[in-house]
């Protein structure tokens, strides 16, 4: 096997070793044009089934398949060479058992090219974490408010607010840490408890809606640009507002077609122009 210098894509280690030395930032992208934008600036891209209610319009995250998610992957992959790429797992790919996950991990993977693999769930899912990183595949943890348990948790309610409720966000974080995964996001958890879980474990905490003392912060990334519509999340901030810019685009093209400004010959084939 020959030994080769391949681009430099951020790998699973050096994220970890960026613990306690510098912030991970994060976004998600589900399509080659955002991620390609991405690229330059992030530590990490995540191919996020919240693609089904931000991309496809669905209520929650639960109906995206396995191959729609390796799709989007492996065109994010395709148009990055620099942020090391996570795709999730969908619902219903992984809970049933650590052979069912890795079967749907590992063809993810092979057909996409990401680095690793994202895993909503407690304790309970610790067991399927440790099989999965025993034959290869880096997981990323995703516990508090976890929206494939949206019919469980009844809602999209912030998690660990009461002492006993932290104490269980706390151990589902350990429980996947010990299993081997490579980071946990905390999304939707209470400040002081995303801020014990971080100085407690050895690996990096991404928050999200969780604290700034976590080792990373993870957005959506329709809600830092403005294109989720007027509202954005209490924990996200709008950095740009490309909703404008689109709509002005659009209005300017449709005005262009109707006054028959647009297209001129220029924009035309074997254009027969008088001497
Ligand atoms: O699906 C997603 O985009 C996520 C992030 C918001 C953490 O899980």
């Amino acid at each position: 096997m020959s030994v080769h210098s391949q681009a430099q894509r951020v790998t699973v280690p050096q994220l970890m070793s960026y613990k306690g030395t510098r912030k991970i930032a994060a976004l998600t992208a589900y399509i080659a044009p955002i991620a390609r934008l991405l690229d330059e600036s992030v530590d990490m891209i995540l191919v996020g089934d919240s693609t089904a209610m931000v991309g496809y319009a669905l209520p929650d995250t639960l109906s995206i398949s396995t191959q729609t998610m390796a799709a989007h992957a492996a065109a994010v992959v395709r148009a990055t060479q620099q942020a090391c790429v996570i795709v999730d797992m969908p619902f219903g790919s992984y809970q049933q058992s650590p052979a069912q996950a890795f079967a749907s991990a590992a063809s993810m993977l092979s057909s996409s090219g990401v680095s690793g693999v994202k895993m909503e769930g407690g304790q309970a899912l610790a067991e399927t974490t440790r099989f999965l990183v025993d034959r290869g595949i880096p997981v990323l943890a995703h516990v508090g408010l976890m929206p494939q348990y949206v019919n469980t948790m009844g809602g999209f309610k912030a998690q660990g607010m009461t002492d006993q409720a932290a104490r269980r966000v706390l151990e589902d974080a350990r429980a996947h840490a010990q299993a081997g995964a490579f980071g946990v996001v905390l999304e939707g958890i209470s400040e002081p408890l995303a801020r014990q879980i971080t100085a407690d474990l050895a690996i990096p905490t991404i928050g999200i809606g969780a604290s700034p003392a976590c080792d990373g912060q993870i957005l959506v990334t329709e809600d830092i640009l403005g294109l989720s519509g007027d509202r954005i999340p209490k924990f996200a901030r709008r950095f740009a507002d490309a909703g404008q810019v689109i709509r002005d685009a659009a209005r300017d093209y449709a005005q262009s077609v109707r006054e028959e400004t647009f297209p001129t010959l220029d924009h035309c084939f074997g254009v027969r122009r008088p001497n």
